[in-house]
């Protein structure tokens, strides 16, 4: 019997309780979230090879690819300019000696290039002819460079037409296509067009983009890009339907930008803010945390851009001096650029458009008015940086940003009940600290109780700013969606002390799998919230549970009590053995564990109450409900229920729907009333009040 206390006052609602993390890692942005369609559009991704082009040689063709300019290997000096600029300083030479039936290059996007009917793309792209641009007259005599091999000005000759297209792998169809004609230029030179798909055509991947000429010459590409239409129509945005997927959650906000993407592996790769601003014209990339580059197409400005969207607030994660490889910066006067750095950051961010620096670059990029901004965390899992130097760098950024922004939160990476010996020691107690959490199913369902005991008086606040049950891949399964279910509950109940919360990682591209390991070949994390490839989404069982939870609360916690409880008997040790070792540390193993955990909110504008109820049960649990206290309860209330007949059950992008709520009406409620809540199953109940 669970008994709802309508008697007494419960606790306010963190309303900032369920937001959302996010970073670049298992192509989450890049083949993800950000709409670009071409990999590898500036030819940086590795020195070696133009990963994601190829050659196109049809009929009696004689062409190759070459990658040149300034950072691929093995190129002969004669091919070492060629830069745009300062961030654009590799490119792609087409070599076209006999066109046959055509020559040219096309990219296969990411695991496939998304081909939808009458939709219309934007491509674009810079080109040139010979081999470099004569040099400047105003060059006057100067004296050859030593072992300077000569370049040779080649007669230009790209001048004509060239035709970009969107076609099925197998060459067969072409789905779009249309023609430009190239200025007789040795210069770099921008073109753009729009490439419509027809009405009738059935969706697919199967697609790449090619650029192809039936002249000889030789033609450089840079910076070629192609978008579909965005969410919202931005410029440089988002990919519509994983945009959806994000609103209809319902965050209250975003932390970024990591996770270890923050970081970087040493300290030159952290995430550069600043040159992810502007032009894409004027974003290198950079190596990314997780093993491929990053275009940073998705760089600050659309970071918070995004937020706006979705209705959300940025939670800023900056940089502090400890990168993943164990490089730190001492406090002291080394770690000041850096602290400089953040400031500078939050000051693009909120500065005034007229009054700051990075206020009106700010303005420049699009947006004069300030975003919001109320949080700031200092760094990324510190508990990391063996040296016990976290203490000394929190403190100087607070101290730092405190005197600047006042009004702002800062929090603290490291949480004193998890690394008690690691936690900030000095100063003022923090605002708030940042726990992680990856566990499986049934360490979550333990930990579901873990806030009640939380210190009310003397205790930190908490972000939950990294969690997930880790069952299932390469996205999470039923079981998963339970163990976040009934933990979900534990932070709803104790909202006054865990304010807010997010589970990672968000995305993962579910692209073809690696022979060897089975899982797909761009995942660097198993067990995400939304999976996708590059023509359709998905959410996870666990998406749902995320969805039905930040849909349904009320502003105040109705405190529950229980009589009976069921109670799951448990095998520890082949539970154990299913567990990682870094899982398995420090847990206390209980041998039972109920099978039902609850929480339940009220609109206090409304009277609607939410009964929130997960049975990880492999059985019906039926429970007596008794609303002590209410006025009047309205007879027919509203069921909110996910569940599934294995634990095992998911989704995927052939079968997305498999494990997804379904909404009924129940009727028969009153001030007491029976519910028997399906085996494997969320529920959430709806009770109308006076
Ligand atoms: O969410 C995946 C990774 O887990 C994050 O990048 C890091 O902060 C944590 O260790």
């Amino acid at each position: 019997k669970l008994t709802l206390d309508l008697t007494k006052p419960g606790t306010t609602v963190s309303p900032m309780l369920y937001g959302l993390m996010t970073e670049e890692i298992n192509y989450a942005y890049d083949g993800g979230l950000y709409a670009e369609l071409i990999r590898n559009r500036i030819f940086k991704n590795n020195p070696a090879k133009p990963d994601a082009w190829s050659l196109v040689s049809e009929g009696d063709a004689k062409a190759a690819i070459q990658l040149v300019g300034a950072n691929p290997q093995n190129v002969p000096n004669a091919e070492r300019g060629h830069a745009i600029n300062d961030a654009l300083t590799t490119c792609l030479k087409l070599t076209v000696e006999q066109p046959g039936t055509r020559a040219g290059i096309a990219n296969s996007g990411f695991w496939g290039i998304p081909v939808k009917p009458a939709t219309t793309y934007s491509a674009s792209f810079y080109i040139k002819g010979a081999g470099q641009a004569p040099p400047p007259a105003r060059g006057g005599n100067r004296p050859p460079q030593a072992n300077a091999v000569p370049i040779p000005v080649i007669e230009n000759n790209t001048a004509g037409p060239i035709t970009v297209s969107l076609e099925s792998n197998d060459g067969k169809t072409v789905y779009a296509s249309g023609t430009i004609n190239l200025e007789k230029t040795p210069y770099w030179k921008k073109y753009a067009l729009k490439l419509t798909t027809q009405a009738g055509i059935t969706p697919t991947k199967d697609a790449h983009f090619v650029i192809s000429t039936n002249r000889t010459g030789l033609y450089y590409f840079n910076l070629v890009s192609l978008f579909p239409p965005t969410y919202g129509n931005r410029p440089n945005g988002s990919r519509t339907d994983l945009m959806q997927l994000l609103v209809d959650m319902k965050p209250a906000f975003l932390r970024f930008p990591g996770g270890n993407y923050l970081e970087g592996p040493y300290l030159a790769d952290r995430f550069p803010w600043k040159t992810t601003l502007g032009p894409l014209e004027q974003r290198p990339g950079h190596p990314g945390s997780w093993g491929y580059r990053a275009t940073d197409g998705l760089g600050l400005y659309e970071f918070l851009g995004w937020c706006e969207d979705a209705h959300m607030e940025p939670l800023l994660g900056v940089y502090a001096g400890y990168s993943l490889n164990g490089d730190h910066v001492d406090a002291g006067p080394l770690l000041e650029p850096y602290i400089e750095d953040a400031l500078e950051e939050i000051e693009y961010i909120i500065g005034d458009a007229k009054t700051t620096v990075w206020g009106a670059r700010r303005a420049k990029d699009g947006h004069p008015a300030p975003f919001k901004l109320h949080y700031v965390e200092v760094g990324n899992e510190d508990w990391f940086d063996k040296s016990g130097s976290y203490d000394g760098r929190f403190n100087q950024f607070r101290a730092a940003i405190n005197k600047k922004y006042p009004q702002l939160k800062v929090i603290s990476t490291i949480a004193t009940k998890v690394y008690p010996t690691q936690r900030v020691t000095s100063g003022p107690p923090v605002d708030m600290e940042d726990e992680h959490y990856y566990q499986n199913s049934w360490q979550m369902q333990e930990d579901a109780f873990k806030y009640d005991n939380y210190d009310r008086t003397k205790g930190p606040k908490i972000f939950v700013g990294e969690w997930a049950t880790r069952e299932g891949s390469p996205t999470t399964n039923l079981i998963s969606a339970l163990g976040d279910a009934a933990f979900m509950t534990g932070m709803e109940r104790n909202s006054d002390i865990v304010l807010m919360s997010c589970f990672a990682p968000l995305f993962v591209n579910v692209n073809p799998r690696n022979q060897a390991t089975g899982e797909p070949a761009g995942m660097q994390w198993a067990s995400d919230l939304i999976g996708h490839d590059a023509l359709t989404s998905y959410g996870s069982p666990s998406y749902y549970v995320q969805t039905m939870f930040n849909n349904n609360i009320g502003n105040k916690v109705v405190p529950v009590s229980v009589s009976n409880l069921p109670m799951l008997h448990i095998d520890t040790a082949a539970i154990n053995k299913t567990l990682a070792p870094q899982q398995r540390r420090g847990r206390q193993q209980k041998p039972e564990r109920p099978s039902l955990y609850y929480v339940a909110t009220k609109d206090s504008k409304t009277g609607t109450i939410y009964l929130k109820v997960v049975n990880v049960a492999d059985h019906a649990e039926n429970v007596t409900l008794d609303l002590k206290g209410a006025g009047a309860v309205a007879s027919t209330g509203t069921l909110i229920e996910l569940k599934g007949d294995k634990p095992e059950s998911t989704n995927s992008i052939t079968d997305p729907k498999h494990i997804v709520p379904v909404t009924t009406s129940l009727k028969g409620l009153g001030k007491s009333f029976s519910h028997s809540f399906s085996p494997y199953s969320v529920s959430i109940i709806k009770i109308k009040t006076t």
